[in-house]
């Protein structure tokens, strides 16, 4: 994609305004008190990660591309995520709320005037504005790290939007052929794709069955009623042993009172709704789940293309829908709504066999391996995938009601440990239509 050069300056400006906007209101929502406490050991407090945005952009915007000296030389070791575990960032001598609140929004000053006067060509980092995109989508991400620490924060409830109401529309068939042959995957056009993402490249895909919906709590909750979670054989031996050590026996944030589960979810308990999408599953809970029903995780490679092959055009697309940007009818992106919409909604976000919900609601666990496309490039530093790649990571595919649309789209790529459910996490079940035993793992 080409534009012009004050289209693209006003596209960056923009999303790195909406991504500020949405710091500001997880961040102002709680009191300095909360900013700095811990409301878990698997998430820094919130301070941190407005610092760490500020830091961040200043890194890439303003040393790396304009080649200014550190700001504030001693802090900058703070902040970096590979210095200090998020378990030890209590304890360093961070910047205070008011601190931070001003550091990034210097930082923010002096690089909206560097995106007024740089042009945006010359150089890898400043091709297409990537490094503007690529810094407006790392806010964004913290932004859905702040809004998972919201949510295993304890107390009354400080964030409030409306439930979703998309459209009615009759349900599809539970599940869709998708046709055996290659596809492309991945991307070498998308301008502000990270490098993971990359290249473009052609996949062979056996045919496969791939549910129409994600999988949801009505269905999970006969999973449980079944035994689900006392079953050894459901379970990979990893997940059997994390769910034996802690006591698992239902989705995070859930409990049950009297007859019925109840879930937490932004400090307002209610009972669980059938209808969606379940939400705070491990990828051992969706592996054991989709044995128990006799199917399987999609792999990486199905989802994409169940996501992006469009067979009457012969080419892979942007979104499932086509390659227009996100609207509020395609998808529950972008924390208008603090929870999933209801299985079955979004028929205009469908994809050309009718696959729904693939963009938006929860984050999908694959069976895949974190790993990296052939002719993978690290760019522009090894600490965003390339030491994350291997067999400890398993691929989350099309994000969730709180990720931003400026970090969403058919090749985006997430990762995290297998025993990892306090992230907006769900799934959907696959299954191969060639003879059992015979059927190829991508
Ligand atoms: C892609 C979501 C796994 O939060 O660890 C943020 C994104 N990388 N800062 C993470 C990220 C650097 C990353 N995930
Ligand atoms: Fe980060």
């Amino acid at each position: 994609m080409t534009a012009e050069p004050e289209l693209l300056r006003e596209r960056a400006a923009a999303a790195l305004t909406a991504a500020r906007v949405r710091t500001a209101g997880l961040t102002d929502a709680v009191t300095e008190a909360e900013l700095t406490a811990q409301h878990s050991p698997l998430m820094s407090p919130l301070v941190w990660d407005l610092a760490h945005i500020g830091n961040m952009e200043e890194l890439w915007l303003l040393r790396n591309v304009a080649g200014r000296e550190s700001m504030h030389p001693e802090i900058d070791p703070l902040y970096d995520a590979f210095e200090h575990p998020r378990a030890e960032r209590p304890k360093l001598p961070l910047l205070s709320p008011d601190e931070a609140r001003r550091y990034a929004a210097e930082v923010r000053g002096r690089v909206f005037d560097l995106l007024d006067r740089t042009p945006l060509e010359g150089t890898a980092l400043l091709d297409g504005g990537y490094a503007f995109g690529m810094i407006a989508q790392h806010e964004q991400q913290h932004d859905e790290t702040m809004l998972i620490t919201h949510q295993l924060r304890q107390g009354a409830p400080v964030l409030a939007a409306p439930d979703p109401d998309p459209p009615q529309g009759p349900l599809p068939a539970a599940e869709v052929l998708v046709p055996a042959g290659p596809f492309t995957m991945g991307t070498s056009a998308e301008p502000w794709s990270l490098d993971n993402e990359r290249p473009a490249h052609v996949r062979e895909v056996e045919e496969f069955w791939i549910d129409t919906v994600p999988v949801t709590n009505a269905a999970y909750q006969e999973f449980m009623a079944d035994g689900g979670y006392r079953e050894e054989r459901w379970w990979e031996a990893a997940g059997w042993a994390e769910i034996r050590r802690h006591g698992i026996g239902a989705p995070l944030f859930w409990r049950r009172e009297g007859g019925t589960w109840l879930r937490r979810r932004f400090g307002v308990t209610e009972p669980v709704p059938g209808d969606e999408p379940v939400l705070h599953v491990s990828w051992y809970e969706a592996d054991a789940y989709a044995r128990w029903a006799g199917r399987r995780l999609p792999t990486e490679a199905e989802w994409e293309k169940a996501a992006r092959h469009d067979p009457a055009a012969g080419r892979s697309t942007r979104y499932p829908w086509g390659d227009a940007d996100p609207t509020p009818a395609h998808a529950n992106l972008g924390q208008r709504h603090l929870r999933p919409a209801r299985a079955g909604a979004y028929p205009d976000g469908a994809s050309p066999l009718g696959v729904r919900q693939l963009i938006g609601d929860v984050w999908e666990w694959t069976a895949s391996d974190f790993l990296p496309y052939p002719g993978f490039r690290a760019f522009p530093y090894r600490e965003y995938s390339e030491v994350f790649f291997g067999p400890e990571h398993k691929v989350l595919r099309g994000g969730s009601f709180a990720v931003d649309p400026v970090a969403c789209r058919g090749t985006f790529r997430n990762w995290d440990l297998p025993v990892r459910r306090q992230i907006f996490s769900g799934f959907r079940t696959a299954r191969g239509a060639v003879p059992a035993g015979s059927a190829g793992q991508a």
